[in-house]
């Protein structure tokens, strides 16, 4: 057996990792055979150190073979799906799963929970009484297979090596490294068993990925090793820094995604995010064949009704409502008191400290501040307005949604701070920044 210490050695002193290193760490990780310091420091090496495409791409696929990889033989059209590296009001995930499951792909989604001032997928779900975000692998591939959608979080038994990798880097200073962020991701999205793969890199300040350089380097490492593993990738860069849509919070959130699949509010920037991912996704996996036919198999996916009614039935199908489409709120909790945010001046929003803002709705226990605690799903904002609004003094910037006074004053606090108003306006900024395919 090789000895950790050694394998730590090498990394410390830049040197690349052998195949079978690779292997004895990730199986340390299972075993316990590397402790947390030795895991710690793992960590810490490669941080500093970096990896090459191979050493990447040989722990992705080591990490990922940890636990269960699920198959699909008799699924009969593609296995497709997306990930996004987080940020505040993201709810792409249940537009774009439901209008690719209704053009007739199988979107089986492993979803994550809310990491430090991000929303989770999975945290929004269960928003929805009934809803079990952890059912079985069976139930997880019946569910996929009879309806093409199913979103999940994570379980015990996919990719445990990144699960205790995941929370000793959280402690020790070391998300932000893209060899292990690329390795963490994919470990667990190619543990689903996908024929593509649309990666959404968030970039700006509400995003991990603070400026276009960082984004960019991490877009290529995803693509490179998702591609070599066999799994058709590409990444799109889109912009994090205000808000999107105009929710955020979990309730909220799934109650925008009603109104935007039933045609009733479609924030045009969130929309657009949607629909460019939704377009690849169908292009990706040949169901599709250009981005003309691609746009009006999204068009006609929401304007008939059947996105709308693949989410109702996924919904339902993991224990939720029956009527969640028709009847958002007899299923899910409202917050008890509700205030509005007012422009303190005249003049044109030009600026959002999007991070503030969730941590403002992490402050009103809409995200989590230690391991495991229970969410209050009710809080949050909405109606928030978006950058280069123009706004008079006292119209309402957003409303805040919270359980008590105390909570609600010093979110609306915090919301006024985040937003800056000036008298000139600012030049607009891109929704989407660039593809990266190879
Ligand atoms: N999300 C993950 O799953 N892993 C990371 O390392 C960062 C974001």
């Amino acid at each position: 057996m090789l000895l950790p210490q050694e394998i730590i050695r090498t990394k410390r002193d830049g040197g690349i990792l052998s195949e079978q290193q690779i292997a004895g760490f990730v199986d340390g990780l299972v075993t316990g055979d590397f402790n947390d310091a030795q895991v710690g420091s793992m960590a810490m090496s490669i941080f500093q150190q970096g990896m090459s495409t191979e050493e990447i791409a040989t722990l992705t696929t080591k990490m990922m073979h940890s636990g269960d990889v699920v198959s699909w033989p008799e699924v009969d059209g593609p296995i497709v799906d997306k990930h996004s590296t987080g940020g505040v009001g993201d709810k792409v995930s249940f537009m774009l799963a439901a209008i690719v499951a209704a053009c007739g792909a199988y979107v089986p989604m492993i979803s994550g929970r809310g990491l430090g001032h991000t929303g989770g997928t999975a945290d929004r779900l269960e928003s929805i009484a009934g809803f079990n975000v952890q059912p079985s692998i069976e139930e997880f591939k019946r569910i996929t297979k009879e309806l093409g959608i199913a979103i999940i979080s994570q379980t015990d038994n996919l990719a445990p090596a990144d699960k205790r990798l995941y929370s000793i880097r959280d402690v020790t200073a070391t998300v932000e490294s893209i060899p292990l962020i690329t390795a963490s991701i994919l470990s667990k999205k190619l543990s689903a068993g996908l024929d593509a793969l649309v990666m959404d890199v968030k970039v700006g300040n509400g995003a991990m990925m603070q400026d276009i350089t960082q984004a960019t380097a991490l877009a290529k490492s995803i693509v490179r090793v998702a591609n070599s593993a066999g799994v058709k990738t590409q990444a799109i860069i889109t912009d994090m820094n205000q808000v999107l849509g105009t929710t955020a919070g979990n309730a909220l959130e799934i109650y925008e995604t009603v109104k935007y699949l039933t045609g009733k509010q479609r924030e045009p920037r969130l929309h657009l995010v949607v629909v460019t991912l939704a377009k690849a996704m169908l292009i990706n996996t040949k169901i599709a064949k250009d981005d003309k036919s691609a746009q009006m198999m999204v068009d006609h996916a929401l304007s008939s009704g059947k996105a709308a009614e693949k989410f109702s039935v996924m919904i339902a199908a993991l224990g939720g409502p029956s009527d969640l489409i028709e009847n958002p709120w007899g299923s899910m909790t409202k917050a008890s008191i509700i205030k509005e945010v007012l422009a303190p001046t005249n003049g044109y929003i030009t600026h959002m400290q999007t991070r503030d803002i969730g941590m403002a709705v992490v402050g009103m226990k809409g995200g989590r501040t230690f391991n495991g605690q229970q969410l209050d799903h009710s809080v949050g904002f909405d109606r928030i307005l978006p950058i280069g609004t123009v706004v008079n003094k006292g119209d309402v910037l957003a409303r805040v949604h919270a359980n008590s006074d105390d909570l609600i004053n010093q979110a609306a606090s915090q919301f006024t701070n985040a937003v800056t108003i000036n008298e000139s306006s600012v030049e607009e900024l891109p929704v989407i920044y660039q593809t990266i395919d190879e």
